[in-house]
């Protein structure tokens, strides 16, 4: 597939089929986020991929919020994204620069998960709202570390929508010479 037509591909999917998912195929998108750049290559990420269905379920139940995210109870994959410590170097870089650079890191790695598993006909949902307590305790994750994310994985039968996104010129801004 031409990149142009996968990241049309690639949405959020919220409905997915009674059907598992290959660990060939897991193991394919976490190696598409491997292969992410990072500030200083710092690569501040652990994907733990919960696939186990009782351990499944306890999570999907973890990110129900507000009445959101109720489709992760259907999805046979939940994917927990930690966003670890930046080394002492990278920090430096961040605090120089007013920023933790390691936010946009998770984000890109995440991105390349969610293409690569479009590619393979899979479905994603990036999800952003959870109990992050919670889910800690269920996965016995230190609770000095933060969970960034959360991806729904799975296959789906759900169509593909066109995108809803700001205008080009709205977004982009040129310095062009005359
Ligand atoms: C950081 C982040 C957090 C998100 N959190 C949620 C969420 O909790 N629940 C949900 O249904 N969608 C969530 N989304 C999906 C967005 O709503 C979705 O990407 C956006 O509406 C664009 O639609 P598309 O992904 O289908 O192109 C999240 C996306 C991002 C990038």
């Amino acid at each position: 597939m031409l990149f142009s037509e996968l990241i049309k591909q690639r949405r959020s999917v919220r409905s997915y089929k009674d059907q598992p998912v290959e660990k060939e195929k897991i193991t394919q998108c976490l190696e598409a986020a491997r292969m992410a750049p990072s500030a200083n290559n710092s690569q501040p990420w652990t994907f733990l991929v919960v696939e186990d269905k009782e351990l499944k379920n306890r999570v999907a139940e973890a990110t129900v919020t507000l009445g959101f995210n109720k489709f992760t109870r259907e999805a046979p994959v939940l994917i927990v994204v930690i966003r670890e410590r930046a080394n002492l170097f990278t920090a430096l870089g961040g605090w120089m620069q007013h920023t933790e650079f390691s936010g946009y890191d998770v984000g890109i790695a995440v991105s390349h998960f969610c293409l690569q598993a479009a590619e393979l006909g899979l479905g994603t949902c990036i999800i952003g709202l959870f109990d992050q307590k919670k889910i800690k305790q269920i996965l016995k994750i230190d609770t000095k570390k933060e969970i960034a994310l959360v991806l729904s994985l799975g296959y789906t039968d759900a169509p593909v929508r066109d995108k809803k996104r700001k205008p080009l010129e709205t977004m982009s801004r040129w310095y062009s010479a005359e």
